[in-house]
């Protein structure tokens, strides 16, 4: 596989919602992501990866643990100047189309944001040559460019958002359930769109979801989050076909099979996380049962993990 682009370690996101209470929303994460790759991340809604992905980008301060973009500590950095330079290689996209473009700017104005913060057009030609250029990218054009938000169906807006986080030529973009809001019929065509962009740009994406079957499309690796925990991350057709962790064998139960046949004989398989019964000093780590494949274990389950699967 190619070189890293970020290394997340044990990162942590704990919401303070009044003592004694405290989410921990992203509770000591630790993965990889590649250049180039698409990292799909799925699990249950409120299972911590909208937190994960705004907390990557700096939306918010890291409770602890660590985010190296290239082998720089993003969440170290202080200098405006230096936050700066990560603000543009790392950018966002939104679930909702509809509440993240502002209603009362123009399309033009809403995808030159980042190049104005950045400085990054000479002239107010080079601007809109800029934006007109972007619309294109993503399949709009020109004629769009002074028009709002509200003129646009979902999908069309899904791509203004698109073009506004390629304003600044970014080398990742954390994707947050781009297709949820979208009818069915458009959701692959957005999908298509990233993944050419990608092709392209060279592009790295963190893709979050909580629908299995596009996520498996779209996505190289996947990886399974549980109540703030990473708890199995796999090559994604490996994830599909060898689910290690129970949690992992219970979400994917929950995907109806398209043939009417199996389906009928399809079992949901629940999940009881107390099956695990840890220990208060048990060293619960990601490790690497068969090539590429990590699950959240302990060292004994480790062991067992190790025979189950092997050849
Ligand atoms: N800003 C916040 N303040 C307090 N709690 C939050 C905040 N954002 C998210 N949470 C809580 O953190 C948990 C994870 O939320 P989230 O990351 O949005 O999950 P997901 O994207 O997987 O649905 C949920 O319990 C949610 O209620
Ligand atoms: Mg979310």
């Amino acid at each position: 596989m190619s070189e890293k682009l970020l290394e997340i370690k044990n990162l942590k996101q704990h919401f303070n919602v009044g003592r004694p209470n405290m989410i921990k929303a992203v509770d000591g994460i630790t993965f990889d992501i590649y250049k180039g790759e698409t990292l799909g991340l799925v699990g249950e809604s409120g299972c911590g990866k909208s937190t994960t992905g705004r907390t990557i980008i700096r939306l918010y301060d890291a409770t602890d643990g660590q985010v190296l973009f290239e082998g720089e500590d993003v969440h170290g950095k202080k200098s405006a100047k230096e936050l700066k330079k990560f603000n543009r290689k790392m950018q966002m996209i939104f679930q909702d189309p509809y509440a993240s473009l502002n209603p009362r700017m123009t399309v033009a104005d809403i995808i030159a944001e980042g190049i104005d913060i950045h400085g990054l057009a000479k002239s107010k030609k080079e601007r809109m040559e800029r934006v007109y250029e972007l619309l294109e990218t993503v399949g709009l054009n020109k004629e769009h460019a002074n028009r709002y938000p509200h003129e646009f169906s979902g999908g069309q807006r899904q791509r203004i958002g698109i073009a506004r986080a390629l304003a600044v030529d970014p080398d990742f973009i954390i994707a947050d359930e781009p297709i949820s809001a979208l009818d069915v019929s458009i959701q692959a065509q957005v999908v298509n769109l990233m993944k050419k962009l990608q092709r392209e740009k060279g592009l790295t994406y963190l893709f979050i979801a909580h629908d299995l079957s596009m996520v498996k499309y779209i996505s190289d690796r996947i990886g399974v989050m549980y109540f703030g925990k990473l708890v199995e991350l796999a090559p994604a057709e490996d994830l599909y076909n060898n689910p290690m962790h129970l949690y992992t064998q219970s979400l994917l139960s929950a995907i109806p099979l398209p043939d009417p046949e199996t389906e009928r004989s399809r079992r949901r398989k629940s999940y009881d996380p107390a099956v695990h019964n840890y220990a208060e000093n048990e060293n619960l780590e990601m490790r690497e049962i068969t090539p590429g494949h990590f699950v959240y274990c302990s060292d004994k389950e480790y062991e067992q993990l190790k025979v189950q699967y092997s050849n």
